[in-house]
């Protein structure tokens, strides 16, 4: 077998940024992801000479499609989904490339039916025998295709085959445990790629820089210096069409068990070794394993979850979450979580991390902030609380950029001080720091760079944090339990608390 650093053909591409040509097998693909994210980024990946022209995309789902008809799909989806992209020649070259197998994910035939499709493919499309199979189907489904992938012996070439899997990645420790050995049985670690789409941000890769290319922030970067830490994700929709999906996971496995603890990683780690995959890896497992629930005996004091009622939103009425289609009028599935992380090691004993996310808030909003420590005496007259304290804002998204808050002097006679921001936007690069993330994640994948993915240990490790909370809002409750917020409004008044009993709260963004 030849090592990915023996195979010069493969090195000399990278050298060039560009992925080596591949069959991309794509379980699920007649799911909406495919023709809203998928298909496009490897489309804008192929505008912009990052993969070849070989490359070819076989979509696998029950539905009894033809590749015409596939085609056809992908063509309504990207014109839907990216209508200001032109498609033109290069999307008639393109999808010559796209293909369907139509298959059931528990029918060993369908594996075998899928393998000799392959095996045709391959000296017809120039792909070398390399193949990635991306598991973009419902959460349930992941280890029966996985076995039988194995099966079929399909991941065997460690070398040539990848593993791809989406969010969530099991659904509690156990069942990540159990998904972890599914894997291990049929391929080794460097073959599995478990996506979480955060990781492929680009501002959420400047945290690294931001980090470890500056020197005046890292002195600064720990208890002595810091008071808190916040970070929001916050979402303007509701849970749309996916009622069937989110009424099983809710905010907690939806959001802050996989995006959330990823900014949390990368905002509370330690630098690295170097920039690979594993030095960078072993870090995060690391902070996950001194993190823990600010009080485990006593979920109000450190996690809170609640749920969207009825409001307004732009000024239209919405429903609320158990008025939603497919939604059990008594769930208690949280649309909101909101939780307080202590990190026992020497860089933050002392410092809180508070992290939060909702579906239905007033605003659209990813950020981390680092609030600093105020000064030891306050000389000068300033009304509001906190008025000055230095907050560090890493906005994820939208408005990608970093500000920092400090006080200035107002012009006059008198010491009256006001809180003034230094600011950075992407925008000002005139580059475009938005994309969905999966182009950069699928290119990465294909260069075998597991950087951005999340490896075994750290899925488990972030699991095994949230445990005390999952283990208690996983009994069957009484639906009155679950603090509700009003659609188009901030959270629920237990979150308020959860912050305010520190003497802390949340930004209002
Ligand atoms: C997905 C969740 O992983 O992330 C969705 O399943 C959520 O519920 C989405 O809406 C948010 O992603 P982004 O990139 O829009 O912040």
């Amino acid at each position: 077998m030849v090592s990915l650093l023996e195979n010069p053909l493969r090195v000399g591409l990278q050298q060039q940024g560009m992925a080596e040509p591949q069959i991309i097998v794509i379980f699920g693909a007649s799911g909406d992801l495919t023709w809203r994210k998928l298909v496009p980024a490897l489309f804008k990946l192929r505008r912009e000479r990052r993969i070849p022209p070989e490359t070819t995309i076989v979509g696998v789902a029950r539905r009894d499609w033809s590749h015409d008809y596939f085609r056809e799909q992908m063509e309504k989806g990207m014109k839907e989904a990216h209508p200001k992209v032109e498609l033109g020649e290069l999307w008639q070259d393109f999808s010559k490339g796209l293909f369907y197998c139509s298959g059931d994910i528990d029918n060993p035939e369908s594996y075998q039916k899928l393998k000799n499709f392959l095996a045709e493919l391959d000296p017809k499309r120039g792909t070398r025998g390399n193949r990635m199979f991306y598991l973009s189907v419902a959460p349930n489904f992941f280890p029966e295709a996985i076995k039988q992938l194995g099966g079929a012996g399909m991941l065997d070439d460690a070398d040539k085959s990848r593993l791809v899997i989406e969010k969530p990645f099991g659904r509690d420790l156990a069942s990540a445990q159990s998904l972890n050995q599914v894997v291990q049985k049929v391929c080794k670690e460097n073959q599995v790629y478990r996506i979480d789409h955060y990781l492929g941000k680009e501002t959420v890769q400047n945290l690294l820089v931001f980090r470890f290319a500056n020197a005046i922030f890292e002195p600064l970067w720990n208890r002595q210096f810091v008071d808190h830490v916040q970070i929001t994700v916050a979402e303007t929709v509701g849970v749309e069409d996916r009622a069937g999906y989110y009424e099983k996971s809710g905010a907690l496995r939806d959001m802050l068990q996989n995006h959330l603890m990823q900014l949390y990683c990368l905002t509370a780690m330690e630098a690295p070794n170097s920039m690979d995959a594993d030095s960078i890896r072993t870090e995060k497992v690391k902070v996950l394993q001194a993190t823990r629930l600010a009080d485990v005996n006593n979920l109000s004091r450190s996690a809170i979850r609640g749920q969207y009622s009825a409001g307004w939103m732009k000024g239209e009425q919405v429903s609320g979450y158990r008025q939603e289609p497919g939604v059990d009028p008594n769930s208690t599935t949280p649309t909101y979580v909101a939780m307080k992380f202590i990190v026992d090691n020497w860089r933050w004993q002392g410092v809180p991390f508070y992290l939060r996310t909702g579906k239905r808030m007033p605003k659209k909003v990813s950020e981390i902030s680092i609030h600093f420590r105020e000064v030891p005496s306050r000389m000068f007259p300033s009304a509001a609380l906190q008025a000055n304290a230095n907050i560090l804002t890493l906005r994820i998204q939208p408005n990608e950029g970093i500000s920092l808050r400090f006080d200035v002097k107002m012009p006059g006679g008198d010491f009256r001080t006001r809180s003034v921001d230094m600011d950075f936007t992407y925008g000002s690069f005139g580059i475009e720091a938005t994309s969905d993330a999966y182009d950069r994640l699928f290119l990465d994948c294909m260069m075998g760079d597991q950087t951005l993915f999340t490896r075994s240990d750290e899925v488990e490790a972030a699991w095994r944090v949230v445990t005390p909370a999952l283990s208690v809002w996983d009994l069957p409750a009484d639906p009155a339990t679950v603090p509700e917020y009003e659609a188009g409004t901030w959270e629920p008044a237990e979150a308020e608390l959860l912050i305010n009993q520190d003497g802390r709260r949340w930004r209002r963004l």
